[in-house]
């Protein structure tokens, strides 16, 4: 008999999951609460439990006899899920309340990487415009103001002048723009070069690192308009050698797991890097305590192992085996509803998408239809991942199958991978 798996959240980084979770073998059914109607076309259950309950999803993992239970997003984790399945006797895969302000608190994060030198970019915090303004003033642009705690991606502005930075403080301290999250402001120098995602499980001392991935976080073609949770992703990313990678294992992967130990919140769950290869070396954007979306949606799918038998073994503190195909590349690209991310328009019509194999269309905010089909329900609505012998060809098949469809009342980039192929030029 294969295990039974319960993932928390809805969108298509939790879609990836289940798929790789069953794709595996050892897993044979899994539930995702609450998941989204086009989960099910993959054979995923899925349950109307709400990630902050964790009363009622206690209940229904005693009760349907789940082996474990895999935590997608931020915030249940920051909202210390893994702590009440712990507390009532259930496996969970993700790190503790505590462990999780490494990316709920950019303070908490930042004071962690300087007591242990990591490198990221150097920063100030305030709790007061005043002083933040003078800070602005003093310091000049470019320059980078994010908001305390969670805001969805939406908390950062990068400022590329002085002025810009100033109304991102006033937006903050007096339009009380990101709620509770606003109480404290991080400004941090400017980081220049290519961003990349680096993921790691992580078993409280042990990681294994994953592929690395790069997101396109701005709304449109060119990194033009507003930031958004990310319009696609590709895993490798050539243009970030090994010697990079290398780099920010032993600076920053390594000495943050084992601070994280020695200080008494261990993290288990996946440690995700947000780097900039600068010319000094790769430097910390963001932690994440969790997989990226919609970076996971391209590095899963190059897993060659059985992901379910591996958190099982790092959840048992035995040894997991994480292998992955080292040729080819993975590609996707978001179809988000008109608007997003400032004035959705939802309700579009949400077309069959035809794929081969290895291809995956990943759901995210779909609902079900008055005559039973997928209509858009909220601003990213699906994610298109191929894969090809290279960046390009991948590419090429996304569009293919994207240009193929009828895409009314909602929009995608056309340039996903496009910085990977200027710097094979
Ligand atoms: P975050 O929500 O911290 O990931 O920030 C959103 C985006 O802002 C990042 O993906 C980067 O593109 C950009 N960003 C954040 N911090 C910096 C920085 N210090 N220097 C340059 N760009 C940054
Ligand atoms: N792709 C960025 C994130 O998951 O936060």
């Amino acid at each position: 008999m294969g295990m039974k798996v319960l993932v928390i959240g809805s969108g298509a980084r939790e879609h990836a999951i289940a798929t790789t979770l069953l794709e595996g073998g050892s897993v044979e059914e899994v539930t995702v609460a609450p998941g989204n109607p086009g989960m099910r076309r993959d054979g995923i259950l899925t349950t109307q439990l709400n990630p902050s309950n964790h009363a009622a999803l206690i209940d229904f993992v005693r009760d349907n006899a789940y082996d474990w239970v895999f935590v997608g997003p931020e915030v249940p984790l920051m909202e210390g899920i893994v702590d009440d399945f712990a507390a009532a006797g259930i496996r969970a895969f993700g790190p503790t309340k505590a462990a999780a302000q490494i990316e709920g608190s950019k303070d908490f994060a930042k004071q962690l990487m300087e007591r242990h030198g990591i490198p990221t970019a150097s920063y100030r915090t305030f709790d007061e415009l005043e002083e933040a303004e003078r800070y602005v003033r003093d310091h000049g642009a470019p320059i980078v103001v994010k908001a305390d705690g969670l805001a969805a991606g939406k908390g950062v502005t990068v400022a590329m002048d002085a002025d810009a930075a100033l109304k991102a403080l006033e937006d903050i301290f007096l339009g009380h723009r990101f709620g509770a999250a606003g109480a404290k402001v991080v400004i941090e120098d400017y980081l220049e070069g290519q961003e990349f995602s680096l993921m790691s499980f992580v078993d409280g001392t042990r990681f294994w690192t994953m592929p690395v991935s790069q997101d396109h976080k701005r709304a449109l073609d060119g990194d033009k308009g507003p930031n958004t949770g990310g319009m696609g992703a590709y895993s490798p990313v050539p243009q970030i050698g090994a010697d990079v990678v290398d780099a920010a294992v032993e600076t920053i992967v390594r000495p943050a797991v084992q601070a994280m130990s020695e200080e008494g919140y261990p993290f288990v769950g996946v440690l995700y890097a947000g780097l900039i290869a600068t010319a000094d070396g790769p430097k910390v954007i963001e932690f994440n305590a969790r997989l990226g979306d919609p970076e996971t949606e391209v590095v899963l799918p190059r897993l060659a192992s059985d992901l379910g038998a591996a958190i099982d073994a790092i959840l048992d503190g035995r040894d997991p085996v994480f292998t992955w195909k080292d040729s080819g590349a993975t590609l996707g690209v978001v179809l988000a509803s008109d608007g997003y991310p400032t004035n959705v328009v939802k309700g579009a019509r949400v077309p069959d998408i035809p794929v081969r194999d290895g291809e995956h269309v990943y759901y995210a905010g779909v609902a079900t239809g008055d005559d039973g089909g997928l209509v858009a329900s909220s601003g990213r609505v699906l994610f298109v991942q191929t894969h090809g012998d290279d960046i390009a060809s991948a590419q090429k098949r996304a569009y293919e199958i994207l240009d193929s469809v009828d895409t009314t009342g909602m929009f995608y980039r056309h340039d996903i991978g496009a910085k990977a192929l200027a710097s094979l030029r």
